[in-house]
Formats: C-alpha cells, sequence, structure tokens
C-alpha cells in the first residue's frame, strides 16, 4: 500500500507489534501539551465501511466513545450499543480526550477535520487527533498544521487492510506525528490493528 507514510517520510520505519514496542526520537511542539495517557474520552468520526467496524470494536473493548457521522443514520447501530452521539465534529472534538477520524478522501478529511464546525474548532492542548484516512501528503501537513495551532497533537495514521480486517481488529497502521500521541493511543490501535509501523519522524 503506498500511503502518506511511503510519500512524505522517508525515515526508516519502527515496527511495533502487539507486545512489543521499540524507543522512537521524538520532538513535540512547545505549545503542544501531553494527552492523558491513557486517554479516557474517544470520538470517532467518519462511519464508513472501515470507520463503523474499527468505532465498533473500540466500543466493544469497552472505550467511552462518542461518534459523529455525515449520515447520522449510521451512528444508530453504535449508540445502540452505548456510544455517545454528537451533532458536529467540533463538539465530539471538544468532548473527547482523543478523536479519530476515517473518512472517504482529502477533501471529505478537510472539510470534517478544518470546515466550519470542524474538529479544529473542538481541539485545544491535551487533545489530540488521529487522522486513519488514507490522504496524500500535503492534506496531512494542512490538517495537521490546523491541529497544531489550537495547541493539540497530531497524528496521520492510515491504514492497510480491508473491511474484514477492520472487523477483525487485523488493521495495520502506518503511523507519523507526534510521540506523544502515538505512544497515548497505542493500547487504541492495539484494540483495532495488529501491527503499527511508525516512523521516527516526530514534528
Ligand atoms: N474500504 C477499504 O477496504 C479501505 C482499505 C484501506 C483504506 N481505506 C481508506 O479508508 C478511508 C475510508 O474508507 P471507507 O471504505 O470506510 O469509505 P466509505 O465507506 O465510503 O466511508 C467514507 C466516510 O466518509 C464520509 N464522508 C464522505 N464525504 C464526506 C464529506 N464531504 N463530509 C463528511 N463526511 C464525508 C462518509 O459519510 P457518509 O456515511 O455520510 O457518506 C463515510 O463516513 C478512505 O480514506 C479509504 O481510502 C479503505
Amino acid at each position: 500500500m503506498r500511503s502518506t507514510f511511503c510519500c512524505h517520510l522517508n525515515l526508516s520505519p519502527v515496527m511495533i507489534m502487539k507486545g512489543f514496542s521499540a524507543p522512537i526520537s521524538s520532538y513535540v511542539s512547545p505549545r503542544a501539551q501531553a494527552v492523558t495517557e491513557p486517554p479516557a474520552r474517544i470520538g470517532f468520526l467518519g462511519l464508513g465501511i472501515m470507520g463503523s467496524p474499527m468505532a465498533h470494536n473500540l466500543l466493544k473493548a469497552g472505550v467511552d466513545l462518542t461518534v459523529w457521522n455525515r449520515t447520522k443514520s449510521k451512528c444508530d447501530p453504535l449508540i445502540s450499543l452505548g456510544a455517545k452521539y454528537k451533532p458536529s465534529p467540533e463538539e465530539v472534538a471538544a468532548s473527547c480526550d482523543v478523536t479519530f477520524a476515517m473518512l472517504a478522501d482529502p477533501q471529505s478529511a478537510v472539510d470534517v477535520a478544518c470546515g466550519k464546525h470542524g474538529a479544529a474548532n473542538g481541539m485545544g492542548p491535551g487533545k489530540g487527533y488521529v487522522d486513519v484516512s488514507t490522504v496524500d501528503g500535503d492534506t496531512s501537513k494542512l490538517i495537521n498544521g490546523h491541529m497544531k495551532s489550537t495547541g493539540a497533537l497530531f497524528l496521520e495514521a492510515p491504514v492497510s487492510g480491508s473491511k474484514k480486517p477492520a472487523e477483525d481488529g487485523q488493521l495495520i497502521f502506518l503511523t507519523a506525528g507526534d510521540k506523544n500521541l502515538y505512544e497515548a493511543v497505542g493500547s487504541l490501535l492495539d484494540i483495532m490493528g495488529k501491527v503499527h509501523i511508525s516512523s521516527p519522524l516526530f514534528k
């Protein structure tokens, strides 16, 4: 899979398997504050083919989950299983410590993260945004910039896999971004995936 990870990071990846992790060098923006570890309240934006089973796995694992989807009816099965609902990405981000986003493409990823009532409006120091959509490097940098300007941390984490691995919690995450956020969400990535691969380039 050719992801943003491959496209704009040229450093050797470090593979993190369940039960094993390697040290990673880091630089965290001085404005940024550590995300509560482990983050208690998790948001999930985008409940399509991939997002729905990923959110479902978090919920099944007992995560305090708040969801939003453009088409609200896709939230209903998760709400019936105990998920909370907020009517905008902004309100999800404002009510959560870490918010994941699984959107269709670069335009929707930017709209949901940075648009009117987008997640960035609800972000701030001590919070984190993890974009698990597959987007190009420029899009990821744009979203990173919006999140960082609020004092929040950012991680890009596109996945390798498909619907079945998403249902089975067997996705592979290719991550780059803030080390502090990467470490804070490790247990959540372990719920949704079998491997996360990180770059040592942390901004
Ligand atoms: N499917 C796969 O096998 C697979 C595998 C690896 C990676 N991926 C990547 O994972 C991401 C999600 O894929 P998917 O298969 O889950 O796609 P999907 O089923 O089409 O779901 C896309 C999601 O994006 C939302 N969305 C689309 N346009 C939007 C907009 N303008 N504003 C707000 N929300 C919008 C959709 O909301 P609505 O429900 O309202 O339409 C839906 O929640 C993509 O980046 C894809 O490349 C997919």
